[in-house]
This record gives structure tokens, sequence and C-alpha cells, in this order.
């Protein structure tokens, strides 16, 4: 995530930025910053923080300029600070530019930009791009500049968008060239405001909605060229397009939102790109050994790994449930452990242990400590983690970063795929390079993986037939999730979510042990929904389901197309199908609306549930 905002027009552009900004806010606030130009001069200021931090510093030092570019960040690459804090600049501080996605060729460009002799002064991925532009500036007019600049500043730019892999919606502006702002979209949204006497591009239209409900959405591989009176659009081979403008029909308050009701239901709708972005450029080319390349997890550590031991706390501890299953699917011994649970554990492992942590947030408490105890058993520490800078990542020996944005409500949704994309990224990487996956078995794992953002876009448009099961037994006072296997973890996920926000007692089972003890508690019409989804078990997961509806309890079970069948009664919901080892992440999606649907029907307080917080700093 991290929200972008560019303005041209007549009103001072701080002011019309900085106002921006807190709106684009939820997208990422670890650090800010703003560009104005003022005929050919550029003034920048950035700061670590919020946006009211930055509002303050333009207070005290103001910027004068109807024209600017500005940048709400979520870290991804670098830690939040003021260097790393965008509009970042090429070597003269000419060009100014703001991101929002993942450089995936990063390293690749800020290495022919170093052997070129560019300077780079933070640790962004972001950075590369205001450095090829310049090259491409430079190689078209060397140090002499002709009269039309324009011409020369968009084909840098096009130029530039064509090299780079990965997402991202970008705006940049040169100070030679100041009544033009260039913008590109790729896999990150882009949206043009049109006003009157003034354009905007945002990443979100709740950024400039109080000027304009006029709007261009941009599609992939298109740019806008923006001027105060014009708006052109192109797509990336240079040919002109013609656009459609959409009039918003959403006020302030809900773009924040993007138009959703809740943040919990806004980020169960961010799932396919939270995994998308997650595993992007970290499975394929199979050859080029990725994560060893980002996160410097090099093969000689992964060869002389005896067991993996993982440590988290909640939904994360879910994630690293199923990453248990995940990881001995190929071969590794593993053990998962609450944190809080984790001391006596601590002395069965040695350097030969890679202990990996899962937390969302990085700062949680009982994951910190078990941390601090595994370092000082002297095994090897991979975090898994959304926040980039967080305790945990500094901590650790590799962090692989999950990229799924912020993530406001206070139940976890989105977080939790994109530790499960990170898990099985991971599990191919581990199985890879140990040799226990060799190159067409890891192909057919890659690209069922590759095809689940899809899935889960198709789950979510089946909502509304959720949402009709979870009213009809939003009354119940128990709820019992059960499943085998690598649903265990689902079950036991789906529980928790409907406990937390809609303050229900639900317990998660495995389906076999229901007949050791908790089949005694369900009566005539208790829930209980059933994980029945292709798998090894799913036959006798077919006869526990059986055993509880003799007992009186009504069936809410989750099937697919090859599943149906097997599956006698009660209310059915779909999943797409998918190989065993991936289907945690399908799963997951109709328990989270199921839950979602009962809370809101209960009237309760969703994203800010009683009783809990977003990061839980205390042991
Ligand atoms: C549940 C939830 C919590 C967190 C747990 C760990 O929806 O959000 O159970 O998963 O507090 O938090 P992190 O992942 O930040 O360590």
């Amino acid at each position: 995530m991290c929200g972008i905002f560019g303005y041209i027009g007549v009103k001072n552009a701080a002011d019309v930025l900085v106002g921006g900004l807190k709106r684009l806010e939820y997208r990422g606030y670890d650090s800010c910053g703003v560009t104005v130009a003022s005929r050919e001069k550029l003034g920048t200021r950035r700061v670590s923080g919020r946006v009211e931090t930055l509002e303050k510093d333009i207070v005290k030092h103001p910027l004068k300029g109807q024209v600017g570019i500005a940048h709400t960040r979520w870290a991804t690459h670098g830690v939040p600070s003021e260097e790393n804090a965008h509009p970042h600049t090429d070597c003269r501080n000419e060009l100014v530019l703001v991101h929002n996605g993942i450089v995936e060729n990063y390293l690749e460009i800020k290495e022919r930009m170093l052997a070129k002799g560019h300077r780079f002064k933070s640790d962004t991925d972001t950075e590369v791009i205001a450095h090829l532009i310049e090259e491409r500036i430079k190689e078209k007019i060397g140090e002499k500049a002709p009269p039309f600049l324009e011409p020369v500043f968009f084909e840098a730019f096009r130029k530039s968008v064509n090299e780079i892999a990965g997402s991202f919606s970008l705006c940049v502006m040169w100070s030679r060239c100041p009544s033009m702002l260039l913008s590109a979209k790729m896999h990150s949204p882009l949206i043009v405001g049109l006003g009157k006497e003034e354009n905007f591009v945002a990443s979100d239209v709740s950024a400039f909605l109080k000027f304009t409900k006029k709007a261009v959405f941009m599609d992939d591989g298109e740019i806008a060229s923006v001027k105060k009176d014009s708006v052109d659009y192109f797509d990336f081979k240079g040919k002109k397009i013609t656009k459609k403008n959409s009039v918003i029909q959403w006020d302030s308050s809900m773009s924040e939102k993007g138009g959703y009701s809740h943040f919990m239901l806004k980020e169960i709708h961010e799932q396919s790109e939270a995994v998308e972005n997650t595993i992007r450029g970290r499975l394929l080319p199979l050859e080029k050994n990725n994560l060893d390349r980002e996160i410097g997890l090099k093969a000689d550590v992964v060869k002389g790994i005896d067991r993996i031991q993982i440590i988290a706390c909640g939904t994360a501890y879910h994630a690293g449930m199923v990453a248990r299953y995940v990881f001995e699917n190929f071969g590794l011994p593993t053990s998962c452990d609450l944190a809080s649970e984790f001391s006596d554990r601590a002395k069965i492992i040695d350097k030969s242990t890679l202990v990996v942590a899962i937390s969302q947030s990085g700062e949680t408490a009982d994951t910190l400590y078990a941390v601090g105890e595994a370092k000082q058993a002297q095994a090897k520490i991979l975090a898994i983690t959304n926040t980039v800078g967080s305790s945990l990542a500094r901590k650790a020996d590799f962090t692989l970063h999950t990229h799924c944005g912020p993530e406001i409500g206070v139940a976890s949704t989105k977080a939790f795929l994109g530790q499960l994309a990170a898990i099985y990224a991971l599990g191919l990487h581990f199985a890879i390079t140990r040799g226990k996956l060799l190159y067409p078995d890891a192909k057919e794992y890659i690209g069922e993986l590759l095809k689940i953002p899809r899935l889960i876009d198709e789950i979510l448009e089946e909502k509304d037939s959720i949402k009709k099961i979870a009213n009809d037994y939003s009354s119940s006072e128990h709820f019992l999730f059960i499943a085998r296997h690598i649903n265990y973890p689902i079950a036991l996920e789906g529980a928790l979510k409907i406990k937390e926000i809609s303050y229900v007692h639900a317990e998660g089972y495995a389906a076999g042990e229901m007949k050791h003890g908790p089949i005694a508690i369900i009566s005539e019409g208790m829930p209980v929904i059933a994980i029945a989804t292709n798998g090894r078990a799913m036959k006798l997961v077919a006869g526990n389901i059986e055993e509880a509806r003799a007992r009186g309890a009504e069936i809410i079970s989750l099937v697919d197309g090859e599943t149906e069948k097997l599956v006698k009664a009660g209310r059915k919901i779909l999943v797409p199908r998918t190989i065993e080892l991936l289907s945690p992440i399908l799963n997951t999606i109709p328990l989270q609306l199921f839950a979602f649907y009962v809370a809101l029907n209960k009237g309760c307080d969703i994203d800010k549930p009683r009783n809990l917080a977003k990061s839980v700093t205390v042991r």
C-alpha cells in the first residue's frame, strides 16, 4: 500500500496535498512527504511519522507553488525514516517522484545505475525509478536543455515505466518542466481527478473528492500527462488513447473505506491483492532462487536446517499451524507453538533449528520475547511480518515481508492470507532448494498458487449467499467449527473470528476429536460449520458431519464441486476447487464473511471489538 497524490492548478498546492494525504493515511502512515514546484524551484518536506507532523512542519517552513506531489508511506523496502520517505529524487534533485507498489527488479536497475555513476540516498526500491528517468533524459539531451522539454520528459518517463517490473502507480514532476505531471499505472490504483483550472492524480478518489467528483480510472499500462487545463492519456507504447469520465457518488468519509461500511469488509475484499502482492516476484522463474536474493536465505542455510520451530499468537498462530503441514509436506520436521507458551520448548532448539516467527504487527510482546529466547539458544530467526522496520524485523536474521498494506480492522483478515501466501512461497523455496521438489512438480504447485487470487475474487462475488446463511444463524449462542488436517487451523480461525467480533461462544475442533468428548455439547439446532472440501480425509469428514447431524446439529458445510455430493444435508457454501495443500486460503474467506455478517446482524462494533487491541504489546 501507500498513498500518492499530485496536484496542478491555481490553489496553494501544499494545502491541497496535505489535506489529501490525511484522507489517504489509511493506506499507510509510517512516513510522508510533499514536494511543491514554484517556477523551476522545488521545495520538499519529509517526515518520519504521520501527516499531522508534516503539516506542522509546513506551517513552520511554508512551501509556495501551485503544482506538487505528495505521499504517505507503508514501508515495503527500507525502514520507515525521513530518508526513505517519498518524494524521492534523482542525483540533481531536479526530478521528484512518488510511488505506490513494489519494483521487483530494483536491485538489477540499481546495479546498472550505480555503474553509470548515480548516487542513491535511500534504501527504497522507488528511488531507482527517479535515476532511471534521469538517465533516459540525459541520453536525450545531454547537459544542455533543448527548447521543448515536454516531449523529452514524456519519452524518458515512458521508456522508464516499460523497464520496471512489478506494481506501481507513479506521479513524477521535473523542475525544468513544471507545467506537467506524469503518472502511470501497473497493478496499483491510480485515478485522475478533473477540476476547473486544476487537475489531480491520486491512489484513491478520497484525496480529491472535496474539489471534484469527476474522475478517470486509469487501467494497467496507461500513462496520464496532467496539466492545469488538460489531461492526455497514452498507452505504454506512447499511443494516444481516450478514457471515459466517471462521476463519483461517494462522500469523502465513505471513500476512506473505499465505499465499504467497515474496514474489516474492505480488508476481506483486498485479499486477492494481498496474496498476489505477497507472492509476486518470489516464485518464478524457479532458477533465479528469488527468496535467496531477496532475503538472503542462502542455500547452505536452507540445506543445514534440521527442523523448523514456528512461534506466533492468535490468528498468526493459525497461519503457523498451516505452515507446519506445508513444511512437513515438503519433508521438513516442524513444530508450531503459541509464543506465550514457548518458554519450555526453547530448551529443545539449537543452531540447526530455523525459528519462523509470524506476526502481522511485528510488535507482539509474546512473540518478541519468544524470539529472544530462541536467539539465546542460537537458532536462526526468520520473521514473516507485514511491518517493515518493526521490532521483529529488526531482531530477525531474515525477514519475509507480507505485502498486505495496513490492516486497520482489529480482527485480522488480509494479513492472515498474506501470511499463508508467504508460507507457501517459503515452503516451495525450501522444497526446491533441498531437492525435495523437482522442476515439473514445483511448476505445478506454483501454477496452482498463481490461480488463487482469481479464485478468492470468485468467492467474494458470492458473498450474498454467505450473508443469507449468517443472517439465519446470527441469534445462535454457540457455533462449532470442524475440519481435519491442514484445514483444522482454519476451523480454529473461523471460531476465533466469530468470538472476537460477535462475542458469542464458538469452538474449533479437529473433526476426528468430536467423538472423544465435544460431541456431547451438540443439542438440537446447534450450527456446526464443517470444512468439507477436497482432501485425503474427506470421507471421514462426511462421516463426522453425519454424526453431528444425527444429534440435532444444523450443518453448514464448505464444499467444492467434487465433494458437494458427499455431504448429504444442510446448507452448503460452494468454494472453488484447488489442491488440498492450498485449500486453507480459499476456505478462510467464507468463514471471515460468515463472522462479519453474524456480527453485523448483532450490531457489534466490528472494526473495534471490545477488550481488544490491534497490537498486543504486553505479555
Ligand atoms: C485476531 C488477531 C490476533 C492477532 C494476534 C497476533 O483477529 O488479530 O489474534 O493475530 O494478536 O498479532 P500479530 O500478528 O500482530 O503478532
